[in-house]
């Protein structure tokens, strides 16, 4: 398979990245990415030598860029036009959506419209494939009980979910219009090496790390479904190789926590590795660092995902339990402070304060 990842310098994608060319060796992948702020290619150090990975640096709203890749036309794809799109580029973190819509509209429904049409110009005969990997937060807010299917009405509440739904809606709208072969995956939240310190699960970890307070929006008890990054990765994997184009996949952990739950059981989990001789000492116990701040505005109270189809018509299980997953988790922080001290200064300064010192 020759692949445009899109995004792969960010989270998920870097993930996906190392995920495929190891366990496909001769799969070709090329990444095209800006590097935003949350792109960064120290994800892919492990990578950079393999022959079958190119990395371009480029936004993907630039059409003849695109059209160059795909067409084979670009030095970096060595005249093999690219069969597959898997578009993980965007603008991901809902709290910067509610500071800049704009930026969101752009790179999530205006870029995803702009891939699919270079790739439906450049794909004229039969056997190509793009997934768009979109997000259970599409489907809004649960309450108490029930799942998201995919049959859940689309109901967004943030900016960053609006234009996720909007790309959504333009993937189903090629498919359904030009028959295009679209396919669009929804997972709920990751967690994993490599996740950006901005998001809940590595911003307590680093913090806690730093001695740092440990924010908790509203009253704590929003409930997110976490899944190891790795088995969303299988999961994509699953649908590049058998899913059915203009179908939706949702993914999930089938691991509803809520959010004060996890943030004390980080703190408990670090209060213990803190312990082992040769570690670093940080503040213990470290619940005492955790402070109550102002609510997110439209902040959606619960996610759970029903995964039943991908995994009944696609054989996808995760691997990880969540025990096992977190605690992989918080080791690897441990080990690679240097990956996020180093994104923990400059422009993640400013945005920290502006987030979080009015709060
Ligand atoms: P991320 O913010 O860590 O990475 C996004 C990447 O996209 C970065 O490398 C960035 O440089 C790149 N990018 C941004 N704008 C671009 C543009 N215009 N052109 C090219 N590259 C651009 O995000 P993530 O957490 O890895 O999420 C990846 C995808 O998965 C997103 O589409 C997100 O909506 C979706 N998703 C994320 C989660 C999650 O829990 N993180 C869950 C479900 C779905
Ligand atoms: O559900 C999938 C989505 O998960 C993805 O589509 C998004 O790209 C990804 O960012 C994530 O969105 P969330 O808003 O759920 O993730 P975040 O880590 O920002 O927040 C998780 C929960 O923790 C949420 O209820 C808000 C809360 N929170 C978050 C931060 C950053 C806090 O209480 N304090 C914080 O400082």
């Amino acid at each position: 398979m020759k692949i445009l990842v899109t995004g792969g310098a960010g989270f998920i994608g870097s993930n996906f990245v190392r995920y495929i060319l190891k366990k496909y060796p001769g799969y070709k992948i090329v990444n095209l990415d800006k590097l935003t702020y949350a792109g960064n290619l120290e994800n892919l150090k492990e990578v950079e030598g393999n022959t079958d990975y190119t990395f371009v640096q480029g936004d993907i709203l630039d059409g003849k860029l695109i059209a160059s890749l795909l067409e084979g036309t670009h030095p970096a794809t060595c005249r093999e036009p690219l069969t597959t799109i898997i578009n993980f580029a965007a603008e991901s973190h809902v709290d910067r959506s509610i500071e800049d819509p704009a930026s969101f509209v752009k790179t999530n429904v205006l870029g995803t419209q702009v891939l699919l049409d270079a790739a439906r110009k450049a794909w004229a005969t039969p056997g190509h494939r793009f997934i768009q990997v979109s997000t259970d937060e599409v489907y809004g807010s649960l309450g108490p009980t029930g799942y998201f299917t995919e049959e859940t009405p689309l109901a967004p509440n943030s900016p960053y979910s609006a234009s996720k739904t909007g790309a959504d809606l333009m993937v189903r709208a090629y498919f359904e219009t030009f028959g295009f072969p679209g396919i669009i995956t929804r997972c709920s939240n990751n967690y994993g090496p490599y996740h950006f310190p901005e998001k809940l699960i590595p911003l307590i970890i680093t913090n806690a790390l730093e001695g740092k307070s440990l924010p908790v929006y509203g009253d704590g008890q929003n409930v997110r479904d976490w899944l190891h990054v790795e088995d969303h990765c299988s999961a994509i994997d699953a649908v590049l190789h058998k899913g059915k184009t203009g179908e939706v996949y949702n993914i999930g952990g089938n691991n509803e926590w809520k959010n004060i739950d996890i943030v004390n059981l980080i703190c408990d989990i670090l209060d213990e590795r803190l312990k082992v001789p040769g570690q670093p000492q940080g503040t213990a116990p470290t619940r005492s660092l955790i402070k109550f701040i102002k609510d997110r505005p439209g902040h959606d109270r619960r996610y759970a995902i029903d995964s039943s189809k991908i995994k009944k018509d696609l054989g996808w299980t995760p691997k990880y339990t969540f025990e096992q997953g977190l605690k992989e988790t918080i080791d690897w922080f441990l080990e690679n402070r240097e990956w996020w001290q180093g994104i923990k200064s400059g422009e993640y300064l400013k945005y920290y304060e502006k987030n979080y010192m009015s709060r």
